[in-house]
């Protein structure tokens, strides 16, 4: 079997099994459980001096061996906080007015991806398959090329690519794309996404074409997490604070994508239009801090921190806190557990990929009394989850509107939106996904 090679940004820390942050590392480490695997990337760790002597450190569990490199404080902050999550983060989640665009961080871009490129070519074989993925590393295929690697290279792109029109406010947006020739395949998540990058290549005149590979999760993993952790006792101890009452509940890295400000005001909206679910009803809302040190995070911690005291404040009662809010990650199967004893979940992005929280609250659920899902129309997930409950995410009396229906449907009428959703669930999944990128990459004459 042919060695498939993976390239990311972020790895998964190699023996911690709790969650790494983010959807990218979960979906992936499920999908390459039967492939012999090289899998490289940044080590998550900063290192001092100029990194001339950084080392490789090599680790190998199972069929994967993770090769990873740490690093320098320039090339964390020019690289990761700079470049890719200060300035292509916002501007391919359609945000260009919060883009802090730099040539120096665009440079240190540029020389990271060579840094990767120098480090992973000499471990790479002519019959390897490469999979690059993600905004960090767009450049990442020319430079192997640059650098005579003649395997077949993928490239997925993990976020949503918005239109020409928006993109081509990154200066350099136009040779981003022509470096995006390099690739034998180019994945998107979902129509839309493929429909902006090809009108991109179009409009250059670059012969490259996007195709579409929807992500999904390993539900029947998830869904195990989901019935084991019930005898966790955090879930017995949740279970009976609620004292019957319906929860609510959103899981989401704390992110300005997210829709976090916009979906709190519309609990505020429902508590204030339904007051009968006052003190009758608790949301959860479990928001683990990502990319803390970038000034757009850090203003939004704030901004959520000041939106859920006003409404604690102002609906809660000496024995009822309305919000219960939480900074930090929690495990899996917590989670999960979480999921399943849940009534709605939020998941409300302005824009997002393609959401797998989404995907897992559906795993979660079991038939006997399964929780309705309220999903933003701007999540990837919703091209195909049209029996969840679609909203605007910034239209916070949709989203009250939304939550007093899920929390007002029939046990029948939440389990036919249930099965069907389930049935996409377990349709498309991270193992699908990596299935139809590698085909595709098998179908790719080499050299
Ligand atoms: C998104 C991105 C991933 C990223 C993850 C977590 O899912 O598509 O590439 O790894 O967020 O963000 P972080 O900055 O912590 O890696």
């Amino acid at each position: 079997m042919q060695r498939l090679v993976i390239v990311s940004n972020r790895v998964p820390a190699v023996r911690d099994r709790k969650q790494p942050a983010g959807g990218l590392a979960v979906a992936l480490r499920a999908a390459v459980q039967d492939h012999p695997c090289l899998w490289f990337g940044w080590s998550g760790q900063q290192i001092g001096g100029d990194g001339a002597d950084r080392t490789l450190s090599v680790d190998t569990v199972g069929n994967v061996t993770y090769a990873t490199i740490g690093l320098t404080h320039k090339e964390y902050n020019g690289f990761y906080q700079g470049y890719s999550n200060g300035i292509l983060w916002p501007l391919c989640h359609y945000r260009a007015g919060l883009m802090n665009y730099s040539r120096h961080d665009q440079q240190i871009y540029a020389s990271v991806n060579t840094l990767f490129a120098t480090r992973l070519a000499p471990m790479l074989k002519p019959d390897d398959m490469v999979w690059v993925h993600d905004y960090h590393l767009f450049p990442l295929g020319k430079a192997l090329r640059d650098l005579k690697v003649k395997a077949r290279i993928g490239f997925f792109l993990h976020i949503p690519f918005p239109p020409w029109s928006l993109m081509r406010s990154l200066p350099e947006a136009p040779a981003l794309m022509r470096d995006l020739r390099a690739y034998d395949v180019i994945g998107v998540q979902t129509e839309d996404d493929a429909r902006n990058m090809n009108e991109a290549f179009a409009v250059l005149g670059i012969p490259a074409k996007a195709r579409v590979f929807p992500i999904g999760i390993d539900p029947d993993s998830f869904a195990a997490c989901a019935r084991e952790g019930q005898s966790l006792p955090q879930v017995q101890r949740l279970r009976q604070d609620l004292r019957g009452l319906p929860l609510i509940i959103g899981v989401d890295r704390m992110d300005y994508s997210k829709g976090l400000p916009e979906r709190l005001r519309g609990y505020d909206t429902f508590l204030k239009r339904y007051p009968e679910y006052r003190g009758k009803v608790t949301y959860l809302q479990i928001t683990p801090v990502s990319r803390g040190s970038v000034p757009e995070y850090q203003s939004l911690r704030a901004e959520l921190d000041q939106i859920v005291g006003h409404i604690n404040g102002t609906y809660g009662a000496f024995d009822w806190t309305p919000v219960r809010y939480l900074t930090h990650p929690l495990p899996r199967e917590l989670l999960a557990a979480f999921f399943q004893l849940s009534s709605a979940a939020l998941v409300t992005p302005l824009r997002d990929g393609m959401n797998l929280v989404a995907k897992e609250y559906v795993a979660a659920q079991v038939p006997e009394n399964p929780g309705t899902l309220i999903l933003s129309r701007f999540a990837g997930a919703a091209a195909d989850m049209e029996d969840a409950l679609l909203v605007n995410p910034h239209d916070s009396d949709e989203i009250a509107a939304a939550l007093h229906k899920a929390l007002s449907l029939s046990g029948s009428e939440r389990r036919v939106r249930w099965e069907r959703l389930r049935a996409e669930v377990w349709r498309v999944t991270a193992a699908s996904w990596a299935r139809s990128f590698i085909a595709a990459m098998s179908e790719v004459r080499t050299a």
